[in-house]
């Protein structure tokens, strides 16, 4: 495979290339000159705080060079600023610049920083194009590719206690091009690095499943380059990443929740890992507790051990393939086990709010063989239990 690498999301006139590789931010200039022929003038650019200022530089001085004026806003990214009120302060301050229609918005940054840029995109003036410069692992291989977008919803209980819904408010909004330069990862730090690669080894248990068979035995030959983050396979990885999600997304564009599969698959450990995501006591090693809360990667990781473990219970669903799951995930440094997490009646409550939940049904991912997963709505409660048991610490 050569340096530059790209892959098609066919999504027919919303369809668009993603480019991967070291450097490849450079190639902004090519996509932003047909938009600069069509009129635009400006760019709002959204810019993740943790990101290295050389990058937002870049951007600025290609914008520059092409006659577009950039304005940057910076946020510093937590689930709890992913708000109505920065998607608000958001949207004052792209139309305080006189952005058009035809202006773009560009996101440099995580998934947070992409989610909230995208839909800042789907809502102002009813669309404006969207550019996503992903820059973590998590945000190349998953969240900057489809075209979902939103925030969370902070709601207060009828006994006065709050809960956060994730991702509660949003649209599909798909972007004109995803430019995941490699480079940018360099910064990131291994916590981080980790919770990304959660998502790939989610890929690979899906992977058989939905056409992609070589992409876990792929990932288990180069596990330790993967683990250490070693560049050429980091690209390497995130095309075929790239690749499974784009292949997903195109068959399935608005995760049709009448049939159980598609983009649903993509959810697997997501239901389990929901549930625990958001309890803020939790952390990935039991000897650390000033780690809490969990990462998203992290409770993805352990969401998916939970599901094998649950579908070992509902349909004796072969032990090995928990066990080599696990053996991955430790691998890769990403947790297992996890201790202090509440009676799996609360837990079990909890994975009833998510938000792929139905009226009366929890949906849950899990596996069938070795890379296969189905949706199931009908998963007995003392399997759901079962999966909690077995990653409680
Ligand atoms: N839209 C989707 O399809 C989709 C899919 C998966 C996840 N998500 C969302 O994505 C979010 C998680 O994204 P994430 O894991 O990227 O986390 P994040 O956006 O919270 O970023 C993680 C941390 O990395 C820092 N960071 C970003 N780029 C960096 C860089 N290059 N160098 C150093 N630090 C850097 C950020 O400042 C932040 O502190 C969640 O809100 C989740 O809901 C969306």
């Amino acid at each position: 495979m050569s340096n530059d690498r790209s892959v098609h999301v066919d999504l027919a006139d919303r369809g668009y290339d993603i480019l991967i590789g070291s450097g490849v931010l450079s190639k902004l200039e090519a996509v932003l000159n047909p938009m600069h022929s069509k009129g635009a003038r400006r760019a709002f650019v959204l810019v993740d705080s943790g990101v290295p200022d050389r990058f937002a530089d870049q951007i600025t001085t290609i914008t520059q060079s092409l006659g577009i004026k950039s304005t940057l806003a910076t946020i510093t990214p937590t689930e709890s600023i992913k708000s109505i009120q920065t998607y608000q302060s958001l949207l004052v301050h792209i139309a305080s610049t006189g952005h058009s229609r035809v202006d773009p918005v560009i996101a440099l940054g995580g998934g947070i920083v992409g989610d909230l840029a995208g839909f800042v995109a789907s809502s102002y003036r009813r669309g404006v194009p969207v550019i996503q410069c992903p820059t973590t692992l998590l945000s190349m291989v998953d969240a900057s590719v489809g075209g979902k977008t939103g925030f969370n919803l902070r709601i207060t209980n009828p006994d006065g206690s709050e809960d956060l819904l994730k991702n509660l408010v949003g649209a599909f909004w798909q972007p004109q091009c995803v430019i995941a330069d490699i480079d940018t990862l360099d910064s990131l730090d291994p916590r981080q690095r980790r919770s990304g690669l959660s998502e790939c080894i989610k890929h690979g248990f899906i992977s058989a499943g939905v056409g992609q068979e070589g992409l876990l035995d792929w990932m288990i030959q180069h596990l330790d380059a993967i683990s250490s983050f070693e560049p050429a396979t980091m690209a390497e990885l995130a095309e075929r990443n790239v690749a499974l999600k784009a292949s997903v997304v195109a068959l399935d564009e608005r995760e049709d929740t009448s049939k159980l599969g598609g983009r649903m698959l993509l959810n697997f450990g997501h239901t389990f890992g929901h549930a625990i995501e958001t309890l803020d006591n939790l952390s990935p090693d039991p000897s650390n507790p000033s780690l809490a809360p969990l990462h998203h990667g992290e409770a993805v990781a352990l969401g998916m051990v939970a599901a094998c473990r649950a579908a070992e219970h509902a349909s004796g669903l072969d032990p090995e393939i928990g066990n080599e799951m696990i053996s991955i995930l430790k691998h890769a440094g990403l947790p297992v086990q996890v201790g202090g997490l509440p009676s799996n009646q609360d837990l079990v409550e909890r994975m009833s709010h998510d938000k792929k939940a139905t009226a009366n049904t929890i949906r849950v991912v899990i596996p069938t063989s070795r890379g296969k997963c189905i949706v199931v709505e009908d998963a007995p409660v003392e399997s759901l239990e079962a999966g909690f048991d077995a990653i409680r610490a």
